[in-house]
């Protein structure tokens, strides 16, 4: 069974891993429509060895399609996913504008693959964020095996999370600074080259960030489970592919690190790489960038409190946190509920 198939936001950093890991995966496509602003309408990419157009989103007609995959930001996904799903496609969404609904699915697929039935409701999926995302994937197995009480997460994100326009500024900033110029920032509202950030997405309320927020509300919805505490800060690093995370979880049973590690080890989706003595740990640089599957290290008993284990894991956030899982979703759509 192959399916016509629409990646809205095809010439952004996402969209272009989407068609990368279709083609990778070998997706059963039919036909493939590559959707973008009209700026870039009439450009070509290649797909499975074959040029296709970009066409202009805001004339093109979703009756065509059986799945389209939005990409392209919360604005445009507000206003096209609802006419895309009334001209008879399923959506996966990447942006967060439906994901805290109660009756939009929020997948993750090696955590909850049985909510996409749900995508019935409204004829959406929301695909999680991106920090979220590989800290769901990690600790799936400690949640099952113990429950988990309360996490404690510092992340260390790259830029490509901002689009291929905060890919292009860390580099530009970067050569600025070592050519003895000054750095311009339109981006970020401060430098990121040789820089930190404690600051992703809109301020909220009570101090978080959006960002920050998103780990919050979309862990407990994944794991279907809100008594969940979950205390992040979330920082912009720059680093150009990779998110990273430090992680504190206090556990509902104890759990020794030993066994926390095989869990790990046979977890779906999941990577030990974990032998400090030999210098074995996963960073952004040298293990997740470009790679599927996310890489957990450090994995250890926490010294501060009793039934806590603290860890450090490390995914691509273009691929398993955006594109990749927004791939395996649909691939599950069209093998067992189109
Ligand atoms: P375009 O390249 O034509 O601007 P990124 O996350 O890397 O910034 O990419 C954003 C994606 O969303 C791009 O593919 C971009 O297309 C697309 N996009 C942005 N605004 C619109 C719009 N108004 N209509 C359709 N696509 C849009």
């Amino acid at each position: 069974e192959k399916a016509n198939i629409a990646i809205v936001g095809a010439t952004g950093a996402v969209g272009v891993t989407i068609r990368e890991i279709l083609e990778e995966r070998k997706f059963p496509v039919d036909n493939l429509y590559l959707l973008a602003s009209e700026r870039s309408a009439g450009e070509r990419l290649m797909f499975n060895g074959k040029s296709v157009m970009v066409r202009d989103l805001a004339d093109f007609d979703f009756s065509q399609v059986d799945v389209a995959l939005f990409s392209a930001g919360g604005s445009i996904s507000r206003e096209y996913a609802p006419k895309a799903v009334e001209a008879g496609c399923v959506v996966v969404d990447n942006t967060s504008e439906y994901r805290y609904d109660d009756d939009i699915p929020l997948v993750v697929t090696e955590v909850n693959p049985e909510r996409i039935a749900d995508y019935k409701n409204r004829g959406i999926i929301a695909n999680p964020n991106c920090s979220t995302m590989q800290l769901m994937v990690a600790l799936k197995p400690i949640q099952d095996a113990v429950g988990i009480e309360h996490i404690n997460v510092c992340t260390y994100q790259a830029v490509s999370g901002s689009g291929q326009k905060a890919v292009e500024e860390l580099a530009k900033q970067t050569a600025e600074l070592l050519n003895a110029r000054e750095a311009t920032a339109k981006v970020y509202d401060k430098q990121i080259a040789f820089n930190v950030l404690p600051n992703i997405d809109a301020l909220q309320d009570n101090g978080y960030t959006k960002e920050e927020m998103k780990m919050v509300w979309e862990t407990q919805k994944i794991f279907e489970d809100d008594s969940i505490a979950v205390s992040p800060t979330a920082v912009r690093v720059p680093v150009f592919f990779g998110h990273s995370e430090a992680v504190h979880l206090k556990t509902r049973a104890p759990l020794a690190s030993i066994q926390a590690k095989e869990l790990l080890e046979k977890a779906e989706g999941v990577t030990v790489v974990d032998d400090m003595s030999q210098l074995d740990y996963a960073t952004p640089v040298t293990h997740a960038s470009g790679k599927d599957d996310v890489f957990v290290s450090r994995i250890r008993q926490d010294v501060g409190i009793e039934n806590g284990l603290a860890m450090w894991i490390v995914s691509d956030n273009v691929r398993k946190g955006a594109a990749l899982n927004t791939v395996q979703i649909a691939e599950i759509l069209v093998k067992n509920h189109l």
